[in-house]
């Protein structure tokens, strides 16, 4: 069987690594990691399983497909799931177990209608986007508290997400969220399960773990942003493709569309078979390098759809030749976060990027 043209490696131990690594830096009473939008690009039920393995207690993902799939593949650890349609049907969500992160008194009610539902409740404590907001906060409260009494739904959590502003702006957000907590008390309801930090605020703000904290993109071995370096944790993602030709080109010689770049002295090229269809971004045209055999080397010309060229120089290489897109920069690999930087993006975008067509291998 031939190699895969792209491919994507995830190491299983990776992410068990750092989730065990980022339970000793931000230590709470439970540890979520998320896997939503497949794992961050990892796959959602491995990176499930690897964390899981890591010591992480609940396993978070946006929606309820999401939650279902990774039921649906034996995941039985507390699920919780927080991204609603308007009209969504919580009944199999339920049956199945999943814990759901309600924003709304729209949401309690149709959790209510169904019975039997444990829900977080997700308040808007400033970032401005999902959760109960400031204005109909007291109603959603008094709802959930009603409903909770009665033995319509159980109110096991609340939760928020912070804006990573500032330091300032993120304690400001834990202050509203104590307040709120404070407010359910007054309600006669005191949930298990308190939780607003993900990666960057769990790592830089100890008093914002509360009893549980929600790890993404660190446990993929990424850094939340660039000041969050050296913190121990291994790359999870390798995305490699290979070299299918090799050219000698003269000077003067263009190379791929509108003939962004032309060879300024006799050089080889080499072209590699990936290309922005697969998630190699197409905005990183003039800036990108990748690894062949542990060396950097610049992609020249217009990334296109299936193919990228590189400038190799006098390099001995081969078709066949594996070629490093990102991966772990100790291997001379570009990182995940030097693409970022190249696209003006951040780490997320570029590993939630990888195409359909990538073929995915896990590695131990
Ligand atoms: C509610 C919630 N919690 C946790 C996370 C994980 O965030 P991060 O990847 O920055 O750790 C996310 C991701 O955006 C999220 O939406």
């Amino acid at each position: 069987m031939s190699t895969p043209l792209r491919r994507v490696m995830v190491s299983r131990s990776a992410i068990q690594h750092n989730v065990e690594r980022l339970r000793e830096l931000a230590p709470a009473k439970d540890t979520m990691v998320v896997v939503k939008a497949n794992g961050y690009g990892h796959g959602a039920e491995l990176s499930a399983r690897a964390a899981l393995a890591g010591g992480a207690t609940w396993i978070g993902v946006a929606d309820i497909d999401e939650a279902m799939e990774l039921r649906g593949k034996g995941i039985t650890a507390p699920l919780l799931a927080w991204l609603h349609a308007a009209d969504e049907d919580f009944n199999e969500a339920i049956g199945r177990d999943i814990t759901l992160g309600i924003s709304t008194v729209a949401q309690l009610q149709a959790v209510a209608e169904v019975g039997g539902g444990t829900v977080h409740l997700k308040i808007d404590t400033g970032l401005g986007r999902n959760g109960a907001g400031r204005e109909n906060l007291a109603e959603f409260l008094d709802t959930a508290a009603a409903l909770h009494t009665s033995g319509k739904l159980v109110v096991d959590g609340l939760m928020s997400h912070v804006s990573g502003t500032s330091r300032e702006a993120d304690l400001a957000q834990a202050e509203v969220f104590c307040r709120t907590r404070d407010l359910l008390a007054s309600r006669g309801v005191t949930p298990t399960h308190l939780h607003i930090a993900a990666s960057a605020a769990a790592i830089d703000h100890p008093s914002l773990r509360f009893t549980m904290v929600r790890f993404g993109i660190a446990a993929y071995g990424l850094e939340p942003t660039r000041a969050h370096r050296d913190l121990g944790l291994m790359p999870a993602m390798r995305f490699e493709s290979s070299i299918v030709n090799v050219k000698r080109i003269s000077a003067g010689d263009g190379v791929s569309y509108n003939f962004l770049w032309t060879a300024p002295k006799e050089t080889t090229i080499a072209l590699v078979s990936v290309g922005y269809a697969d998630g190699v971004p197409r905005a990183a045209t003039g800036n990108a390098l990748v690894e062949i055999a542990g060396v950097r080397y610049p992609v020249v010309g217009r990334i296109a759809m299936d193919q990228i060229v590189v400038d190799v120089g006098d390099a001995e290489i081969n078709t066949g030749d594996p070629v490093g897109i990102w991966g772990d920069p100790a291997n001379g690999t570009p990182s995940v976060s030097d693409w970022a930087d190249w696209t003006d993006t951040i780490s997320y975008d570029i590993v939630t990027g990888i195409g359909n067509r990538v073929t995915r291998i896990d590695i131990p």
